[in-house]
């Protein structure tokens, strides 16, 4: 990976992928680009030696796989996972709110969104919708407004004197953003907006009416490299599409000798209790027909389990200058500083001494340094899918990430560098 076209790449990648849906449809599309085939889980498998493939759960989950041409009970899977979701606003199922003579969007805090930067952004909407058409036929379709078409403005701090003093956001009444002033006696419909919007920008002429949505606000700001001198990569969702596309050029780019898969879950930002989510059955159920392609023998999979690694990689907190004393002295990742491997003795990172000793070679041997992240011991940790995966697999487990800074902002930072450092190690993975 060039650094120049990885950062071309990257931030469209960012900037094209405001939802899980989005993300999912872009790298399926770079997938496609490298000859990956897709499948349907309601089809049969036939899959081959020596090959790559890729299949989606509710469009919001990828998991992407060479099957090499190693023996699989005996070398196992090499896996990375990452998620496609972040934490965001999300329209709620009747949004449509007037007050005042604007109308307004009624909305949900989707995860552990710092709330304070959604004030004063220029807004967009994305996500699924769900349509019927003329003909009673279902159907659905991505839909990215792409111009900013909403806000939350701040309250004037002449009317709010203790703004500056730690104001608690009320949730309920003050992020519903703004989306027009309506005339006199006009109505406003979202719906029928949406409708309008498939109709007409979207060339769903039959569509006939809109029955469901999964709509998110986003930031309209496009990535940057950001810095005197460039170091750093603003973005939103940098957690974790930053290790999405890591990672997915890292499949795409590694020998096909082992079997070597790439899940991106959806719904980590909310517990991974769901069907695509971490905690569902989808890694190992594409797992089992992986085994199944090679083998009927029972213990061939649980062999196979017990000679695989996962490669849990998702973003870490970079110390931050002004507030230092928020990490533990010992363990104070810096951005541009390479891999943080993520360890916490309750579990919240699935790390264990063998799987840590096995990515510190790999960095050793690559010449790229590396750094470790525990908690404070007097504050809770944050998880990732490492542990539910490997809880639900029984797989050794590496959690490890890019140190950033602002971690669940509307824009988060990190050191440029690691980039190309966290994709060398994840390429080396899949190829030992
Ligand atoms: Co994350």
């Amino acid at each position: 990976m060039k650094v120049e076209d990885s950062q071309v790449g990257l931030l469209q990648f960012l900037q094209q992928s405001p939802t899980p849906f989005h993300a999912v449809a872009n790298m399926s599309a770079v997938l496609e680009e490298a000859s990956f085939e897709r499948l349907d889980l309601a089809d049969a498998w036939s899959l081959q030696k020596n090959s790559s493939y890729y299949v989606l759960r509710n469009d919001s989950t990828i998991i992407a796989f060479k099957t090499g041409n190693a023996i699989l009970a005996e070398q196992g899977f090499r896996i990375t996972g990452t998620h496609t979701d972040s934490p965001c606003l999300k329209l709620k199922p009747q949004p449509d709110v007037v007050n005042h003579g604007y109308a307004q969007l009624g909305v949900e805090v989707y995860g552990g969104a710092l709330l304070h930067p959604w004030f004063d952004r220029d807004l967009s909407l994305a996500g699924r919708v769900n349509f019927q058409n003329a003909d009673g036929s279902l159907e659905a379709t991505l839909v990215d407004l792409r111009d900013p078409v909403a806000f939350i403005p701040s309250l004037a701090i002449h009317l709010d004197k203790t703004a500056n003093d730690g104001r608690l956001i009320d949730k309920q009444k003050e992020l519903p953003p703004i989306l027009l002033q309506l005339d006199a006696d006009e109505k406003f419909s979202f719906d029928e907006f949406l409708l309008h919007h498939l109709q007409e920008k979207l060339a769903k002429k039959d569509a006939n009416s809109v029955l469901a949505h999964e709509i998110f606000l986003y930031d309209t700001q496009a990535p940057s490299l950001l810095g005197l001198r460039k170091q750093f990569l603003a973005s939103a969702r940098l957690d974790n599409l930053l290790s999405c596309h890591i990672a997915l050029d890292a499949l795409v780019n590694c020998d096909n000798n082992y079997a070597s898969v790439l899940v991106c879950n959806d719904h980590e930002e909310v517990g991974s209790v769901s069907a695509a989510g971490a905690e569902g059955p989808f890694l190992k159920s594409v797992l089992q027909r992986m085994m199944e392609a090679e083998s009927k023998s029972n213990d061939d999979f649980d062999r196979a389990i017990q000679n695989s690694v996962l490669l849990s990689v998702d973003n870490a907190h970079g110390v931050h200058p002004n507030f230092a004393e928020m990490h533990d002295s010992a363990h104070q990742p810096v951005l541009n500083g390479g891999p943080v491997i993520k360890i916490n003795a309750n579990q919240r990172y699935a790390s264990n001494s063998h799987s840590i000793a096995l990515i510190k070679s790999l960095c050793n041997r690559l010449g790229i340094k590396h750094q470790s992240f525990v908690m404070r011991t007097d504050l809770a940790c944050g998880s990732t899918i490492g542990p539910i995966t490997a809880a639900a697999l029984g797989i050794s487990t590496v959690d490890i990430g890019i140190a950033s800074f602002a971690m669940h902002s509307i824009r988060e930072s990190a050191g440029i560098e690691d980039v190309q450092s966290v994709n060398s190690v994840v390429q080396a993975f899949f190829n030992r």
